[in-house]
């Protein structure tokens, strides 16, 4: 086993916190019980500040808020190209405090400051820019009925939309969400996942800057059994989506179906295979195989969390993809080589460390890793198994941290058949350079998305989201316009 450097800690940069209250119709406010909530900085275990904690009669005053927004007021009154603009100032907003919002997502998440400025804000400035564009270009169809009538379709807002986010992308998944509903003309109450909460309030302040007419956007920091639970069972919201946990991603359908059947998009978790055959360029594979896992730190429901290796490369693979998780550089999330920083919280930790034990317990062979860096924060030497057998728990649950598993298969069917026996179905990916082979993969798996040759390739026009378990409907392109939209069927007589 190799010991991972301790993190050194280099001069904290500062960095500005914003709003910490609620934010309802438009202005700042504590919640209803008074009660705050601490937000902790994973690299140090440290309390970075206390957010107010919204619960249900917060979530009621954001939903009228919100209801009042939808039906009366400036937004309905907006054109299309007018709620586009809106969206357009939000991202010039956004990349003008690149470095300071990237600063906030990096201090209360733990990710690599590099990665938070690179790609995190980069995807979120697309991901509104993209929806900006989309504004004034929902449209519905004519349609040639029978008799003397004019058929056409509106594609209208859903209404009043409650979206609940996790901490892994905090503010990625804000973007997903206010991108398309806003764009489509809908209201929000957007509850932030309780380990996360200050970059989204940041982005709350560039939303009044950017003039959003009062009540369109409500942003409330809380937990999930209270505020998210009020949200999923309210009367008065139309639709809800949800990233997060196979799990609750239940809770959620059972609570709009107890409820009023409000409209459900659910992105849940993911035990994404990929597929590494013996005549793949090895080094990029290598590469590839590497970052599909350890990206951020191992926190992605896509993570290429299934390593299937072809016997005939397998120890050639097994052997490089150690020594690249050995080189791995873990520490300071501020220190600009650093590669992995901690994990977002102690339980997210203590998962983590608990998985490690079962694989472990149940035979698979442990490469690297598997202990703790350090001793304050919550970082975990990046780890990999070998030898990982289909029925181990580190096979079929997600484990969401910085642990490999390696499977070895035979040939392409059986590959195939192993990578579809899960519950879920986010994502995959297969390494040749063998057109036959990828298609068969790409075509035979069963999972929203397939990369050929790479990983974790996001852009806001490509559809993301999970077949089976992994989740209901889909995120970003126009498909994730679509599950904001209802479609109203106007006929006329002539
Ligand atoms: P979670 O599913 O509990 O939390 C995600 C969001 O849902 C948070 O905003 C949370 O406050 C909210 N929530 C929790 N319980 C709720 C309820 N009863 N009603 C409404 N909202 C509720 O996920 P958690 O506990 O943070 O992490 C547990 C595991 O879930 C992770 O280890 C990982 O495996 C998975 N996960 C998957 C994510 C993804 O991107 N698909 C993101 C975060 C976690
Ligand atoms: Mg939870």
């Amino acid at each position: 086993m190799v010991t991972a450097p301790t993190p050194k800690t280099t001069p904290q940069p500062t960095v500005k916190i914003g709003q910490t209250k609620l934010l309802i119709n438009n202005e700042w406010v504590e919640s209803v019980s008074g009660k705050r909530f601490e937000t902790i900085n994973p690299a140090t275990g440290e309390v970075i500040c206390d957010v107010a904690e919204a619960d249900a009669p917060d979530v009621d005053k954001a939903v009228v808020a919100a209801r009042t927004a939808f039906t009366s007021g400036d937004w309905p009154k907006m054109s299309a190209t007018q709620r586009g603009e809106l969206l357009y100032k939000l991202a010039d907003l956004i990349e003008a405090n690149k470095e300071e919002i990237a600063r906030l997502e990096t201090l209360d998440n733990g990710k690599p400051y590099s990665d938070s400025f690179n790609t995190d804000l980069s995807l979120v400035i697309g991901c509104y820019r993209y929806y900006a564009g989309w504004a004034d270009k929902i449209q519905g169809k004519t349609i040639p009925i029978n008799g003397p009538y004019f058929c056409y379709t509106r594609h209208e807002p859903v209404g009043v939309v409650g979206q609940i986010i996790p901490w892994n992308f905090p503010l990625l998944m804000q973007a997903w969400k206010l991108g398309p509903a806003l764009a489509a003309g809908n209201t929000v109450v957007m509850k932030t996942a309780e380990q996360t909460p200050l970059s989204a309030l940041r982005i709350g302040e560039l939303i009044l800057e950017a003039g959003f007419p009062p009540g369109v956007v409500n942003l409330l920091s809380g937990y999930g059994p209270t505020a998210g639970a009020a949200i999923s069972h309210h009367m008065d919201i139309d639709k809800v989506a949800f990233t997060g946990s196979t799990e609750v991603g239940h809770l959620i359908m059972e609570a709009a179906a107890k409820s009023n059947l409000k409209r459900v998009t659910l992105e849940l978790g993911g035990k994404s295979p990929n597929i590494v055959f013996a005549d793949a360029d090895m080094d990029k594979t290598i590469e590839g195989a590497h970052f599909a896992l350890f990206f951020n730190q191992g926190q992605c429901c896509c993570a290429g969390s299934r390593l299937f290796v072809e016997e005939k490369c397998y120890d050639e693979f097994v052997d490089k993809c150690v020594k690249r998780a050995q080189n791995r550089t873990v520490g300071d999330p501020f220190d600009a080589n650093t590669e992995q920083g901690p994990q977002v919280d102690l339980e997210q930790f203590n998962k983590v460390m608990s998985y490690i034990e079962s694989g472990q317990q149940e035979g698979a062979q442990m490469l690297c890793g598997g202990g703790r860096v350090g001793d304050r924060g919550y970082f975990i030497e990046p780890t990999v198994f070998v030898d990982v057998q289909d029925q181990m728990k580190i096979a079929q649950e997600e484990i969401f941290g910085p642990v490999m598993s390696i499977i070895k298969f035979k040939d392409i069917d059986e590959a195939i058949k192993r990578a579809n026996d899960t519950m879920y179905g986010l994502a995959a990916a297969v390494w040749t350079q063998d057109i036959t082979k990828a298609h068969a993969i790409a075509n035979n798996v069963r999972a929203g998305t397939v990369w050929v040759n790479c990983y974790d390739v996001f852009d806001a026009a490509a559809p993301f989201g999970g077949f089976k378990q992994s989740g209901i409907g889909r995120e970003l392109g126009e498909y994730g316009l679509q599950q904001y939209t209802e479609v109203k069927t106007v006929t006329v007589k002539l």
